[in-house]
């Protein structure tokens, strides 16, 4: 269980690092930058998709479950960085998209009847708008993303043996465990009947206008979605499964039969208010199972999502919870959402969330020598090297942050405490976080032992967006 308390890096890996010049991050540039990683003490890092792709959806349109695109570089590539990450005790997650293949993937003419088909569309949703089926040849497949991304038939035997297949390859040449994609889109109802109207019991999860209106219960989250998540479990043994599953975690138990851990989906999309922050790490540590993730390539950036005044306390509560963590390359530097597409699920709208990574105060951030398939943001103020040295820059909070984890105790008891502010203890350990503009009275006892801002905590009063940790319990 190396990874119970595990910070995990998430690197995407299109805009970690370039090394050969062309705009574009690859897996040489990421093995180059491994050093960081050590130096910052995360235990691994887990790559978003790297397999061939035309890159649609940059990746989690798989056109070869069993290659590395062009643009990353090659198998002896991906090996020599698993290779290089186990010398410095660094292991690797990789991503697997069972959902959906992309329209380019061979198997997608050569067996038809491993995707889904209808005479005509049904009233699904597609994730990022607009009915989940487009015609073909006289009829209409289903696609729950973008339409060059069809959904697999996990009903089928077959596609669930070439998915095993493909699991096993990349646990073979060393991978430690798969972040899986689209969960709760895997299986849906074999008779493909319409979404009922909505019911009006909330999801629990922040749905789109058009999701809002139907119950959602024929078109994802199939009562026997575990079945197929224990066939993913059966290739990759006893491997690291983390679960992206967009179900509050109170429906997790079925699918953490055959996963180690899901997402936090309510924490990641609470306002940064201590009473939802606190509501949200109630509901979801009732049960064992959560990885905790505040930003990614989906939803952005602590500073921009949580406002900058409060990314470094947004930092120490994901870096302090018990479960493993997931942190969002860009984020140990404080790094902000840049320019991207208006509408979010349009093709451009997640740029905003994936300027590449700024190594040092150059035009392109240390990025590439080349042109960068986006700018840097702010790279002169905004860098790995700036903040190295630097004790009180963001850099190195989050690096205090990895190692003061290591030594929480278990468990986690929430406390009561002043309107605005989240506070719980870990072990011997007393945490708490201000979400306000004003100076708040917090439980904290003891010996100051960090503090998102020097002086942050005054006597027994967290100043505003400020967070601190003691050693000893409130008395
Ligand atoms: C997941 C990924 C997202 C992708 C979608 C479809 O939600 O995180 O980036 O677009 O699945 O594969």
């Amino acid at each position: 269980m190396w990874w119970r308390d595990a910070v995990i890096y998430q690197v995407y890996p299109r805009s970690f690092q370039d090394s050969d010049g062309d705009g574009l991050g690859d897996l040489p540039g990421i093995e180059q930058r491994l050093d960081h990683l050590t130096w910052l003490g995360v235990d691994a890092l887990w790559l978003s998709p790297i397999y061939p792709s035309p890159m649609h959806d940059f990746g989690y349109d798989i056109s070869d479950y069993k290659g590395i695109d062009p643009v990353f570089g090659s198998l002896d590539d991906f090996d020599s960085l698993v290779a290089a990450a186990r010398a410095r005790g660094l292991r690797v997650l990789l991503d697997v998209v069972p959902c959906h293949s992309s329209i380019e993937h061979p198997w997608f003419s050569e067996h038809p009847d491993w995707y889904i088909w209808r005479e005509g569309p049904n009233n699904w949703l597609s994730a990022f708008g607009g009915s989940a089926w487009s015609p073909l040849n006289g009829r209409y497949y289903l696609h729950s993303f973008y339409p060059e991304q069809p959904d697999l038939d996990w009903r089928n035997e077959e596609v669930i043996a070439a998915m095993q297949d493909a699991l096993r390859f990349w646990i073979d040449r060393g991978a430690a465990g798969y972040r899986v994609d689209a969960i709760d889109r895997l299986l849906k109802d074999p008779e493909l009947r319409d979404d009922p109207p909505a019911t009006g019991e909330p999801f629990g999860l922040p749905l789109s206008d058009e999701e809002l209106k139907l119950a959602l219960t024929h078109s994802r989250n199939a009562p026997d979605t575990p079945k197929a998540l224990a066939r993913i479990r059966e290739a990759v043994g006893d491997h690291l499964l983390v679960g992206e599953v967009y179900l509050p975690s109170a429906k997790w138990q079925p699918y953490l039969e055959h996963l180690d851990v899901a997402f936090a989906f309510e924490l990641l999309h609470a306002r940064w208010d201590a009473s939802l922050l606190r509501a949200a790490i109630e509901a979801t540590t009732r049960r064992p199972g959560a990885a905790w993730v505040l930003s990614n390539h989906d939803f952005g950036r602590l500073v921009t999502r949580f406002g900058a005044e409060n990314a470094r306390s947004a930092a120490l509560m994901l870096l302090t919870l018990p479960g493993p963590a997931f942190l969002y390359q860009g984020d140990e530097i404080g790094l902000a959402d840049g320019p991207g597409g208006e509408r979010v699920y349009d093709r451009a709208g997640r740029d905003r969330f994936r300027h590449p990574m700024q190594w040092d105060g150059s035009p392109n951030g240390g990025f590439t020598t080349g042109d960068p398939w986006l700018r840097a943001v702010e790279p002169e103020r905004v860098n790995v090297e700036a903040q190295r040295d630097d004790p009180r820059s963001t850099l190195s909070l989050v690096r205090d942050l990895l190692a003061l984890r290591r030594v929480l105790g278990d468990g986690l008891e929430l406390l009561e405490a002043a309107p605005g502010v989240l506070a719980y203890v870990r072990g011997e350990h007393t945490i708490a976080v201000n979400t306000t503009a004003d100076e708040r009275p917090a439980p904290l006892d003891g010996e100051v032992v960090l503090e998102t801002d020097p002086g942050a905590l005054r006597g027994r009063t967290l100043a505003p967006h400020s967070g601190a940790i003691t050693m000893g319990l409130p008395g």
